[in-house]
Order: structure tokens, then sequence, then C-alpha cells
């Protein structure tokens, strides 16, 4: 458990259960830079499965599948379109920069899902003034605005758009089977479009580490290459990957709990005098909400929340705050967590 026993500041937060945890004791092990450990060639089998691609590999984050797709895809001085509050553009320490020497074209939305109007609008015309525009990037769920779905009506026609100028696609899918699960569409049909695609094993799927990237053979063997470059190449990891392949086979349909919680979550912060929160926008496992009419700073919230033994996480630089549930929040938890912040708001 968190220090926190109601800790819905992320997804992020979950412990191994014990039933992952005696995977991970039992995992068959061997040297992965040598393609030798069965558990995390099982792994990567799965995901490729999963995703309907030729290969997959075992990365230690979703940070470096991120930027292995960036390197892979990008020439310098090429530009990458992404929504403008995707994680690249807040949290990877300008990863895209640094390790692709190429620059981020951001695109306004209240959703996190883009339209191809806006994305053929930022194409840039061939003009050596120009950047190259070269690769597209969709976050499924998207998380700074809520754990909010592509839909595949919508992934399809960006990806029209994208292929009619021959750009490539990526998929940062973090939370790939939060969106798979609620809306029923299968993570192959969702992947179908993209060059790569991955998916992070440390989030709503409850491992300790890692996340696994798929693509095309040719995808694949390049990204070895990277992840030796990037320091990401390790030796008996399926001690690790066993916790994967446990949670792809008993942690994907229970995120519907998740949801369930989440939604519960909306309704009951929907009653609190002074919180604004549109419950419909609540798609998967992350409620935002705003307290600005409660009259109580939100930093002060949060600290006393802290007391309570419940935490939240701050939106960013907006007055929101952010609550994701996941595999350690319990109804009980959920309700813990409105009452503490109906005595916060109280005091
Ligand atoms: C949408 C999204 N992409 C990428 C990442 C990075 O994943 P990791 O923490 O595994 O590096 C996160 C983590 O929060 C995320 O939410």
């Amino acid at each position: 458990m968190s220090v926190f026993p109601v800790d819905l500041s992320s997804d992020t937060q979950t412990r191994p259960t014990a039933d992952m945890r005696k995977a991970m004791a039992n995992a068959e092990v061997g040297d992965e830079q040598k393609r030798e450990d069965p558990s995390v060639n099982r792994l990567q089998d799965s995901v490729a499965e999963l995703t309907g691609k030729q290969a997959a590999l075992f990365l230690p984050s979703g940070t470096m599948c991120n930027m292995i797709g960036h390197a892979i895809h990008c020439r310098p001085g090429d530009e990458i379109i992404v929504e403008e509050s995707t994680h690249p553009v807040h949290f990877e320490g300008g990863g895209p920069a640094v390790h692709s020497r190429a620059q981020l074209r951001t695109l306004s939305t209240q959703t996190g899902v883009f339209t191809p109007e806006q994305l053929e609008a930022a194409i840039r015309p061939n003009d050596p003034h120009f950047p190259n525009t070269r690769l597209v990037c969709v976050e499924n769920t998207h998380n700074i605005r809520g754990g909010r779905i592509w839909s595949l009506e919508a992934v399809q026609a960006v990806a029209d758009c994208a292929g009619k100028h021959g750009l490539l696609l990526h998929l940062d899918g973090a939370r790939l089977m939060n969106a798979v699960v609620a809306s029923g569409t299968s993570a192959a049909d969702y992947c179908r479009p993209f060059d790569s695609c991955w998916i992070d094993l440390s989030k709503g799927l409850g491992c300790p580490v890692g996340a696994v990237i798929a693509g095309s053979k040719e995808f694949i063997d390049q990204a070895w290459r990277y992840k030796h470059l990037f320091g990401g190449a390790m030796r008996q990891a399926g001690i690790i990957a066993a916790a994967g392949v446990h949670a792809l086979q008993h942690h994907v349909d229970r995120l519907a709990e998740d949801h369930v919680k989440a939604r519960a979550l909306a309704m009951g912060l929907a009653e609190i005098k002074g919180i604004t929160i549109d419950v419909n926008a609540v798609e998967t496992n992350i409620v935002l909400f705003d307290t600005v009419d409660t009259g109580v700073g939100r930093s002060t919230i949060l600290t006393r929340l802290l007391e309570h033994g419940v935490r939240f996480s701050p939106l960013m630089e907006s007055t929101r705050l952010r609550a994701v549930t996941h595999l350690d929040i319990s109804h009980d938890g959920v309700e813990r967590a409105l009452s503490a912040l109906q005595t916060v708001l109280a005091q």
C-alpha cells in the first residue's frame, strides 16, 4: 500500500499484488540481451499478438518508448505533430529535442483528440525554410485531458490524413488498454494504422516497471539498437517481464472496475458545493475537477487531504485537481476520499 492509504494521485501508485509477486518470483529467466530470457520473450510475443504487429520489445519505461519511436522515425530538423498537453510536450525533459533533434508542433484541443483538419493545417509545405513534417503522435487515452478516449473513427480519420501526406504515425498507448476496455475496440484495431505503438505496464495494469513497444520486424530491430544506445538493455529482466505477462492475463478486464470507481468518484464530487466537474467527461479512470469556487486554495486542499490519508494531484498550472483510480483503490477508498474532501472544505 502507498504511504497514503487512498492514493489517487496516479495509477502509477499501484503495488504488485501477491499473485503478481508470485509470478515474478517463479519467473524463468535468461540473458535478455542475448534474447534468451523466456519471460521477456513471452511478454514481447504477447504484446506483438495483442497489438497485431510483427514484433515487440520490452523497455524500462513508457518515456523510453516515446523516445525510441521518435528517434527511429525522425531525422534532425524534422517536426513531430502532437496535441499540446501530451506527455512528450511536458514531461520527457525535452527528449525529442535531445535525442532526435526534432521539434514538436502542438495542436490545441479540449479533449486531447485532434481532427484531420487540424492536422492538415499544421503540415508544412515542402520548402527549405520549414522543418520537415515527419511524424504524428496520438495519445490514447489522453492523460492530461482526463483519460479521454480516441474513438477508432477519430484515429482512422487522422491516420488517413497522415497517410495522404506520407507521414508516419506513433501511438502513445500508456493507457491504451483503458481505451480498449472502455470502448470495446480491440488493441489490434486501434494499433493497425500506427507505424509504432506501445503500452505501459506500470499504470493501470499494475506492474512495478516496464512498457512494451511494437511495430514491424524492421522497426523492432532498430528499436533494439536504440535500447542499447539509451542504456535500457537489461539482463535477467524476466523477473519484471513476468509481472507484465501476469498483468496481461489478469489485469486487463478489471480496468472496467477502475472506470466504474472513477465515475462514482465524479458523481460524488458533483454533489460537493463549490466543486465544478463534467461527469460526462469521465470516460476511463481519470477524473478532473475544479475547486476554485470552494473558496479554499488548491494547495491547502491537497495538504489537508494528506492528513486524512488521501492524495490527489494538481493538474499542472490550472486550478484543477486530478484523481486517478486503479488497482489499489477500492469502493471504500472512493467513499473515504469524498468524505475527507467534505471535511477539509468544511474546516
Ligand atoms: C500518456 C503518457 N505517456 C507516457 C508516459 C511515460 O510513461 P513512464 O512513466 O512509464 O515513463 C506517461 C506516464 O505517466 C503517460 O501518462
